[in-house]
């Protein structure tokens, strides 16, 4: 069997419906910039040397071209006033003609008015008439001039005439490129040479500057890895780009709340250990006790473990909070909307926490203002009411009053829970929604709670959309109100 052994280093990409197998490096930044940069200098180097080469090439053309040109005006000069051109006698002109030719490695052909070709340096054609379009442009008194790249030569015609006479004959001149042909090619491979350096001299600058580019992106994910392995610095600041920067700022934040979250977490498994270890410590005191004393009478017996079933009745209480905190606090908890008479509620739960008043002789009042029907789980919220109306029962004092009311308007429905118990000191109102907290632990140990049940109806108030707020003044009495949405928003996401 063949497998495929790439699928290490890279990945499948889907382009069009086709599969390419696109190799993990070039997802790498730090290579994309390198070769981006790398083919801009190549590409730049290649086009400039090519630009330059053929400036070169024209100006060494342009200058011979002028230089041809002067040679033949001066000797167009000489022919104005010889009879060269009628005759085609003139030693001292041939010689001028063929050193031309010589320096040039080209032929020069002289032509009367006639179009007749008076001399030809190659031999080749004298006696015969030449027309062509140069020849035409010469005898307006135009001096044409020519380059043909493909055969590689340069083609000179220059009147001969004297001031503003008509246009006596002409000089021909074609002239072979190829001498300069040999300085073009040698700077062409010089340019070669240099386009290769400067190449490889790019190649090097791109890949120092891939580097460079993505360091403050490998320093940052280096130190991300250190936080999450627990060392290195407790924040990340990567202030190199204002994009680091930014995203430092970002991972920051996101660290914080992790950290709290984390300290709440530890806290709580903290607290947990110790509220569930408090009645187990009671049992083993009592069970320890009993076992000391072989021959206790039956009464002892008895209530050692009437003590030991109230202590067994502390544990699974604090369990069942605990269980109800951990569903209440699992995002998107399911709630079981339902439309439900919140009148009936409060006074069915009223009803069963009467006895638990009367113990106390605290009256217990309920005052609605208009009958409530709203869209809530009817078990959450009586959770919230329950542990309302327990505090204000367990929080009072002998022959104290709880009062609770209902009110709505067209959006919310309101609860007010008010009693004439001891209060809470301002220190701790901000507090006493928290996990665990109680204000005063001697006291509260013996009214008996784990304090959990504030937090548990914060919670469920809070899926409800809704808020809960506490006012309370010391020695005289608390009041806790809750607002909750009539209709049900549900939330996004
Ligand atoms: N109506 C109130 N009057 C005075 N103090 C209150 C009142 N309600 C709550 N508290 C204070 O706030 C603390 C937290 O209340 P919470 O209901 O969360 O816990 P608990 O009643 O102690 O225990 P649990 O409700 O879990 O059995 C209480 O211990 C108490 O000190
Ligand atoms: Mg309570």
């Amino acid at each position: 069997m063949i497998r495929n052994t790439f699928t290490q280093s890279g990945e499948l990409a889907i382009i069009s419906g086709v599969k390419f197998f696109v190799p993990k490096f070039i997802k790498s930044l730090q290579v994309r910039v390198t070769v981006i940069l790398s083919v801009f200098v190549i590409l730049s180097s290649v086009i400039l040397m090519n630009a330059i080469l053929q400036s070169y090439d024209q100006r060494t053309v342009s200058v011979r071209t002028a230089e041809i040109q002067n040679q033949c005006t001066i000797l167009s000069n000489q022919l104005v006033n010889s009879d060269y051109l009628k005759t085609g006698v003139s030693d001292v002109i041939d010689t001028e003609l063929s050193q031309l030719s010589n320096i040039y490695n080209g032929r020069v052909l002289v032509i009367d008015d006639e179009f007749r070709i008076v001399e030809d340096t190659y031999d080749l054609e004298e006696g015969k008439t030449i027309i062509s379009e140069d020849v035409v442009k010469c005898f307006r008194g135009e001096k044409p001039a020519s380059y043909d790249r493909k055969s590689r030569y340069i083609e000179v015609a220059v009147p001969v005439k004297k001031g503003e006479e008509p246009v006596k004959g002409m000089i021909l001149v074609s002239v072979s490129t190829d001498s300069l042909r040999d300085n073009v090619e040698a700077l062409q491979s010089k340019a070669r040479i240099a386009t290769v350096a400067i190449s490889i001299i790019g190649i090097f600058l791109s890949a120092i500057i891939g580097m460079l580019l993505v360091r403050p992106l490998k320093r940052m994910s280096q130190s991300i890895e250190e936080m999450a392995g627990g060392y290195g610095d407790n924040y990340l600041h990567e202030n190199a780009y204002d994009e680091t920067e930014r995203i430092s700022n970002a991972f920051n934040k996101l660290w914080d709340r992790y950290k709290v979250l984390d300290a709440s977490r530890e806290e709580f498994v903290a607290n947990v250990s110790h509220e569930l270890k408090t009645p187990l410590t009671s049992m083993k005191v009592l069970a320890d006790s009993l076992l000391m004393q072989p021959d206790a009478p039956t009464e002892i017996y008895r209530e050692f473990m009437g003590d030991l079933s109230e202590e067994i009745e502390r544990e699974n209480k604090i369990i069942n909070d605990l269980l109800d905190l951990v569903k209440l606090d699992k995002k998107g908890a399911n709630l079981n909307i339902k439309s439900q008479d919140v009148n009936e509620l409060v006074e069915r739960i009223l009803k069963r926490l009467q006895p638990l008043a009367a113990k106390s002789n605290i009256e217990l009042v309920f005052e609605s203002f208009r009958p409530v029907t709203a869209e809530i789980d009817e078990v959450k919220i009586a959770l919230v009411i329950t542990n309302l109306v327990e505090n204000a029962i367990k929080y009072n004092k002998e022959n104290g009053w709880v009062h609770v009311s209902l009110n709505a308007d067209h959006k919310y429905f309101y609860l007010k829970v008010a009693d004439s118990g001891i209060g809470i000191p301002k220190e701790d109102t901000d507090h006493i929604f928290e996990r665990f907290f109680r204000v005063d632990k001697s006291h509260s140990r013996e009214i008996g709670g784990t304090g959990l049940g504030l937090s548990i109806a914060r919670n469920a108030v809070v899926m409800h959309r809704g808020a809960i707020k506490v006012y309370s003044e010391p020695g005289e009495g608390t009041t806790f109100t809750v607002r909750i949405p009539l209709t049900y928003i549900k939330r996004e996401g």
